[in-house]
């Protein structure tokens, strides 16, 4: 029996290169036992028997399986090397298990993976920090090996905070420059809350209404383990909505220095990824993926379409369509450089119904505008443009918060509920769509003049 020793629990490098020497060396999967430094009970004892040398031919596994085993390894799971070293076995013999999607060995992966992308998530959305002398400090109890994979975001995220997130295996630093690791640490380590959330908390209770609790959409968005780590939890829905709005002011206040900093960048950049794996409303189950926004981060003006459309689904870009098209050409007629523009949609996930074969667009209704709104407030305070173009009547329930017609609002600056300047014109597919060629010419004059004000 051999027996394979990783550093750390999240090891990935040491299980690659242990598999790699074992996979060479011709050993079968059960005769290794894997197992983490300073775990688990020692079933045989000793060193176990050295690998023979290298017996064959080196052989190369696709991108695919590494970045499954670089998640699986970091499940609790302590059968998961074991699992892996088999699978790369497999796939030295059968590259192309690696894609069917029958075979059990790969599905299990799979799951596995699939739970600690879960908790990456999770850590993302459930960490909430107390303020102490201008340090923020986070306690949080991941159900997997995930901290340390997930540092990378939170300093880019809160780049220019200090702040420490403890946990019960490890607790991660960040000064504002570099990541420090420290040992784990208990509950009562991290303090209990300032003023400011007993604050929150009071305010909540004074609210509560037992009548509206539903139990099962919180546990949904919030299990119940992180309840704990919230100032706001209350157990009421409402609290959803309050979280996120402490979070945007957390944004806020660091975001001017963001700019300032020239960290900017940075904060979009995590926004980003952070979005691609947007779960708020269900259209990300049938869209390709997440269309964020794009464009310079200090871009003066900002362009708020619908949603995107079929080709930029594909694409992952916004506007690339024929309504991109029609956009493009009436920006170049009112001597708007899109170049110079920062370009989003209220909705970041293609809503459609399916016809045949073609996908045919859907309007997003206004839960789906109500639950996107996080990602557009969240880039306007990053880029903080000064102007910005509302492009049909979801940008505008977007942005003013409620349904309002466009005739109501157009030809007007509009101050907007959170501040900023918006104005509203048509949504250029309406061109499109408009048989009647006088007509269309005259609108797209009016669409022309109106970017040329949004833009002056
Ligand atoms: N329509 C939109 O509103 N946005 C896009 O990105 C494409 C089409």
């Amino acid at each position: 029996m051999h027996r394979m020793t990783l550093s750390r629990p999240d090891d990935y490098e040491g299980w690659r290169d242990g598999a790699r020497a074992a996979a060479l060396a011709g050993v079968a999967a059960d005769a290794i036992v894997w197992q983490v430094e300073g775990e688990g009970v020692d079933l045989f004892g000793g060193a176990g028997d050295p690998l023979p040398p290298p017996r064959l031919a080196p052989f190369a596994v696709s991108k695919r399986f590494l970045d499954l085993a670089e998640t699986v390894v970091l499940h609790r799971d302590p059968e998961r090397f074991a699992l892996l070293y088999a699978m790369l076995l497999r796939l030295r013999d059968e590259p192309a298990a690696i894609a069917d999607e029958a075979d059990p060995l790969r599905r299990r992966l799979e799951q596995l993976a699939k739970e600690v992308r879960r908790d990456i998530h999770k850590m993302r959305a459930f960490v909430r920090f107390r303020e102490i002398d201008g340090a923020y400090v986070a306690w949080f109890e991941p159900d997997h090996h995930i901290v340390r994979a997930n540092a990378g975001f939170f300093a880019r995220r809160f780049a220019t905070m200090r702040w420490s997130i403890l946990t019960p295996e490890l607790s991660i630093h960040w000064d504002g420059g570099s990541l420090r690791e420290g040992p784990g640490a208990t509950r009562a380590d991290a303090p209990a809350g300032d003023p400011v959330e007993a604050l929150w908390k009071g305010y909540y209770a004074s609210i509560f209404n037992p009548a509206r609790l539903k139990v099962g959409t919180m546990l949904k968005e919030m299990p119940r383990k992180y309840w704990a780590n919230m100032p706001e939890t209350a157990l009421i829905p409402e609290l959803v909505a309050g979280a996120q709005a402490r979070e945007t002011r957390m944004v806020e206040r660091i975001v001017p220095r963001a700019q300032a900093t020239g960290n900017a960048g940075k904060a979009w950049e995590a926004l980003r990824e952070e979005a691609a794996h947007c779960t708020r409303c269900d259209l990300y189950r049938c869209a390709t993926r997440t269309v964020f926004g794009e464009g310079p981060v200090d871009a003066d003006l900002m362009i708020v379409g619908e949603q995107p459309g079929d080709q930029e689904d594909l694409a992952g870009k916004p506007f690339v369509g024929p309504a991109g098209r029609m956009l493009d050409e009436a920006l170049e007629a009112a001597g708007v450089d899109r170049a110079r523009t920062y370009v989003t949609n209220a909705v970041k996930h293609f809503k459609f119904e399916p016809r045949g074969k073609r996908r045919i667009h859907a309007k997003p209704n206004a839960g789906e505008i109500k639950a996107c709104r996080w990602w557009i407030d969240q880039e306007r305070a990053i880029v903080a443009p000064r102007r910005i173009v509302m492009l049909g009547t979801t940008a505008i329930h977007s942005l003013l918060g409620k349904a309002t017609t466009l005739s109501s609002v157009r030809g007007r600056a509009l101050e907007l509920p959170d501040g900023g300047l918006a104005r509203a014109t048509i949504h250029p597919s309406f061109l499109l769509r408009m048989p009647d060629k006088a007509r269309a010419e005259e609108e797209y004059a009016m669409f022309v003049r109106d970017l040329k004000a949004a833009a002056e």
